[in-house]
């Protein structure tokens, strides 16, 4: 039986990253490998109903209040899916996990960086990612692919966003061996190229 892999995908809404989770699967599967597709916030099952409010609630919510939603769905997914999927030998590819609350929450928000980091640990429950991109674009690249139709979060405003971009980048620069920054300003094919080179290495 394969070692089981997890593998995550970050970085600020609109970098193109789910678009890059979906290239990897097919090419893995196509390799033979036995994949598991989850996101957070909302694989399946509650965490869709937890997503819901998350992104589309319209009412106030306090920034704590956000981090905990957040690290509810992420307990229940390490729990009911990417453990029991890792236990059987799979490959997990996750869309977004705990450096999104770093970023999110922790950068943008300006929440308690330590404080977050022990809060991912507990949902967790020490699961950590194999290998985890981080695809690194511009506000503008950002802001031009997600449009006018805008969900809670995207609605956090342009220095925002600047401080989730700049948080990424300094995850990446603390954790060089886990955490690849990808630059996702290049075409779909050049940016697969740079994650491939990444993934030939571990598989
Ligand atoms: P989603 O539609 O999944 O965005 P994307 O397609 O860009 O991944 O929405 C998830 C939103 O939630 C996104 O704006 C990032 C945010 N988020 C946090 O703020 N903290 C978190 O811990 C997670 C997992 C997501």
């Amino acid at each position: 039986m394969n070692k089981g892999l997890f593998i995550t995908f970050e970085g600020i809404d609109g970098c193109g990253k789910t678009t890059q989770l979906n290239m990897l699967n097919k090419y893995l599967q196509d390799k033979g490998y036995e994949t598991v597709l989850t996101k957070e916030p909302g694989g399946k099952g509650l965490g869709e109903k937890i997503r819901n409010i998350l992104l589309n609630y319209d009412g106030e919510v306090s920034d704590r209040c956000e981090s905990f939603l957040f690290l509810a769905d992420r307990a229940q997914n390490i729990d009911l899916i990417v453990n029991p999927a890792i236990r059987q030998g799979k490959i997990v590819l996750c869309d977004r996990h705990t450096d999104s609350t770093l970023a999110y929450q922790g950068y943008g928000r300006e929440l308690d960086l330590a404080q977050i980091k022990k809060l991912n640990d507990l949902a967790t429950n020490g699961r950590k990612p194999d290998i985890t991109f981080i695809f690194d674009v511009s506000l503008e690249t950002s802001s031009k692919r997600v449009g006018k139709d805008k969900d809670r979060m995207e609605k956090s405003g342009k220095d925002f966003f600047q401080r989730v971009r700049n948080g990424y980048l300094k995850i990446a620069q603390n954790e060089p061996q886990r955490v690849k920054v990808i630059n996702s300003e290049k075409s779909i094919d050049e940016v697969f190229a740079q994650v491939l080179k990444y993934i030939n290495e571990i598989i």
